[in-house]
């Protein structure tokens, strides 16, 4: 009998590749998705790559009495992976109640049905940003949490309280957070990867649309920072690398491995690049030139920050080794695969 787990905004991007990889591991997986960043299509290519229909609910986690129904005709649920968020973070300063409502709701909705209907492990897709700027690098899970510099970073540290918390104090429960650097990349199909809902604001789908001339230039936020080139400094991860991640979470959790009920995992490479290495080694992997300019630093934004992945390479036995150049060259792939699609 496949173990069955619940996967929230399993849809999204790295909702889908999650998926891909709990079904090629031998689960059996339910999405819950509401679609309001992602498009139902994405079923059809998990499926195209993975043999199998992942089980599909269409409807908004803040929805209590919805989601208590679907986990009556999905009984026997063995974990639960939370993606569904949002998580812009620029967005977050402008909408603030949108953005606190849906999180922390969603997290607070998903924390009652796990109780009330005895789902024993929860994954939690969380985010550095909890770091801020790190005092010392690279960060370990023991870098101190440091006051969020977005409602969309304060919802990751909020819901990690919550969820600390309520498993202090309800029996049966036990969660991993997986806090994530920067994901980039798409899986080798080029049928799933970032979908480009209106303009990017993350560094690599910027690189790849101004290389397929969507885009002018890829502006440079900033050439003044206390880096090796004056660029900002972050770790990329590869979105499949980091998929797998949960599939280490979810069997340490399913195999009572765990030391603690609720455990924390940094998700990098432990590498830091400036924006410009990522640039030259997008230029070198593919061929494509990226016009670029250096504009003023983009507020909110941190120098630089990088993992210390000991824990997770440690405990998860999990270690994120695609080279930066595939992984590059698969954002490209995807990019040119989207825009063949559309030109259909
Ligand atoms: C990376 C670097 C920019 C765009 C965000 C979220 C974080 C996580 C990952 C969810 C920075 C520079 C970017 C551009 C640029 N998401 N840049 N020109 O800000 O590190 O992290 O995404 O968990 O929570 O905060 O990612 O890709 O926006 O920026 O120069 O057009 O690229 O200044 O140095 P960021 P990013």
């Amino acid at each position: 009998m496949k173990k069955k787990v619940l996967v929230t905004g399993g849809t999204g991007f790295i909702g889908s590749h999650t998926v891909v990889e709990l079904l090629q591991n031998g689960f059996e997986t339910i999405i819950i998705d509401d679609l309001r960043n992602s498009q139902v299509e994405v079923l059809d290519r998990i499926q195209k790559i993975t043999g199998i229909r992942p089980s599909f609910e269409n409807f908004d986690l803040c929805d209590l009495p919805k989601l208590q129904d679907c986990c009556h005709r999905y009984p026997d649920i063995q974990a639960v992976v939370h993606f569904a968020a949002l998580k812009a973070v620029g967005e977050s300063v402008e909408k603030p109640l949108e953005y606190y409502g849906n999180n922390l709701i969603s997290m607070i909705n998903l924390l009652q049905v796990m109780r009330e209907f005895k789902i024993p492990n929860l994954v939690f897709s969380s985010s550095c940003t909890v770091y801020g700027q790190p005092d010392l690098l690279p960060v370990t899970e023991h870098s101190p949490v440091k006051p969020a510099n977005s409602p969309y970073g304060n919802t990751k540290q909020i819901s990690e309280e919550i969820m600390r918390d309520t498993i202090a104090a309800v029996e049966g429960i036990k969660a991993i957070s997986l806090r994530y650097f920067n994901p980039i990349g798409a899986h080798e199909s080029a049928l799933i990867g970032e979908l480009p809902l209106g303009t990017p604001l993350n560094l690599v789908p910027y690189i790849t649309q101004t290389a397929i001339g969507i885009r002018e230039e890829l502006r440079v936020f900033g050439n003044d920072y206390d880096t090796p080139d004056g660029t900002g400094i972050r770790d990329y991860i590869d979105v499949v690398d980091l998929a797998r991640a949960h599939v280490k979470a979810i069997e340490r959790l399913l195999n009572n491995k765990t030391k603690k009920n609720f455990e924390v995992f940094n998700l990098g490479t432990g590498k830091g690049l400036s924006v410009l290495d990522v640039v030259k080694t997008f230029e070198k992997a593919t061929g494509q030139k990226v016009n670029y300019k250096i504009y003023p630093r983009r507020p909110g934004d941190i120098s630089s920050v990088y993992a210390d992945t000991t824990l997770a390479n440690q405990e998860l036995g999990w270690k994120a080794d695609t080279p930066l150049e595939k992984t590059l060259l698969s954002a490209w792939n995807w990019e040119k695969n989207i825009r063949k699609k559309q030109n259909q």
